[in-house]
């Protein structure tokens, strides 16, 4: 029996505290003028102290298990889409399962900057289309403004803090997400690079004052790649689907820039009303742009159920992929999620097992003294 990965429940989560334009013309050599003509941004969010790529994922995936009306429980896997994750290790995805109480689910971060939520998705449907799984929360998520170098223009007026969620479901029917591809070229790794703070560059007091771990970027270089690979991605997925661009409703981009989206359907002969773009209100949140561009395109009644949407995003790698889904809409309600409780049992659930695990160590501790 064939199984097809539908689209069940989706959430987005964004800080509230909003830095514009003119915030950011106080601080560095750009202008407002500048920002919206060479991008669409008008502003962005920054996460605040209490925030981070893990909480803003949680929000985000709460949100979309009750959309799904899923219980944590019945997650068989849990994928964070990230560039800005808590920790190199553990995974933010682990910290995810534990906040959310998710005891059945495996989890790990995935890194392919901002294609990674296209990525995710396409690892996700496959595991659900070979059986191996039923259930998988996908979520992308970013606090690049952690990462980017407030004094450099041609960096920090382009990234935004936010995370969105999808929820994947096994289902016999035909529908969800039909076709998906992913390409890479590290030939251009040096393009969009945190250099930085890992093996190749450990933290020093060198590479530090030197800001090795910002963000470095040669804008001018990504702008002609993504013009160009935004469009054939979005023609090898859609070919893929056995469909043309004529059968599709509504592309959902990433969000990095208003011109590299209308060159990308200008190549493609596609409307520019039937695409989303909100990346003037949120600057470009990475991975998290496409699930949370998607969320709002739902609240505006813009995505129905049996529509053909297509999934399109470039990043650092380089990377780029596509993702062609057959919207399937919320399932009907077995029972009510609340958020509240589960966030409860979630955090008594973790208490619980720190506690035996301490236990466990003293017992383990009593019974193999140090020799
Ligand atoms: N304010 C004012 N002037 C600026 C600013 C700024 N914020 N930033 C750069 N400039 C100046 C440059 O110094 C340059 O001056 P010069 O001609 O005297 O040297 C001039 O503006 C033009 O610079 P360009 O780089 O040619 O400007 P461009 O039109 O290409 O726009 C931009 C720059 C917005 C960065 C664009 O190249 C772009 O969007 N590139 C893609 C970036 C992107 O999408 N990155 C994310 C990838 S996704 C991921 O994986 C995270």
């Amino acid at each position: 029996m064939s199984l097809y990965a539908h689209i069940t429940g989706w959430g987005m989560a964004v800080p509230e505290q909003i830095l514009t334009n003119d915030d950011l013309a106080r601080q560095v050599d750009t202008s407002d003028e500048w920002i919206q003509s060479r991008t669409g941004i008008r502003e962005r969010r920054i996460a605040n102290g209490d925030e981070s790529t893990a909480t803003l994922a949680v929000e985000a995936s709460l949100r979309a298990l009750q959309v799904a009306n899923l219980d944590p429980m019945d997650l068989d896997l849990i994928i964070v889409s990230t560039s800005s994750p808590e920790y190199i290790f553990p995974a933010t995805a682990c910290l995810v399962q534990d906040r959310l109480g998710a005891g059945n689910a495996g989890a790990f971060d995935l890194l392919a900057a901002c294609t990674g939520f296209i990525y995710a998705l396409n690892i996700g449907t496959q595991a659900i289309r070979s059986g191996a799984i039923r259930n998988a929360l996908i979520i992308g998520a970013e606090t690049l403004s952690r990462l980017v170098d407030w004094k450099d223009r041609n960096t920090c007026i382009l990234f935004g803090d936010g995370a969105g969620a999808f929820v994947l479901q096994a289902s016999p029917e035909r529908g969800g997400v039909i076709s998906a591809v992913m390409r890479s070229d590290g030939s251009g790794g040096d393009l969009l690079i945190l250099p930085g703070g890992c093996s190749r560059m450990p933290a020093t007091y060198e590479t530090v004052a030197s800001g090795k771990h910002y963000i470095q970027m040669n804008g001018r270089e990504v702008f002609r790649f993504a013009t160009r690979v935004m469009a054939q991605a979005t023609e090898e997925a859609v070919r893929k689907a056995e469909l043309t661009i004529k059968d599709v409703q509504l592309v959902i981009p990433h969000q990095a820039n208003q011109r590299i989206i209308e060159a990308a359907l200008r190549s493609l002969n596609f409307p520019m009303e039937q695409c989303v773009i909100n990346l003037d209100r949120y600057g470009n949140t990475s991975t998290a742009s496409i699930p949370i561009a998607t969320c709002e395109a739902i609240q505006q009644g813009r995505l129905k159920a049996g529509d053909t949407v297509v999934f399109v995003g470039f990043g650092a790698g380089l990377t780029w992929g596509a993702a062609v889904a057959v919207w399937s809409g919320p399932q009907p309600v077995v029972r009510r999620m609340l958020p509240l409780r589960l966030r409860l049992y979630a955090r008594l659930r973790s208490w619980i097992r720190r506690f035996l695990r301490r236990i466990d160590a003293m017992i383990w501790g009593r019974h193999n003294p140090p020799i």
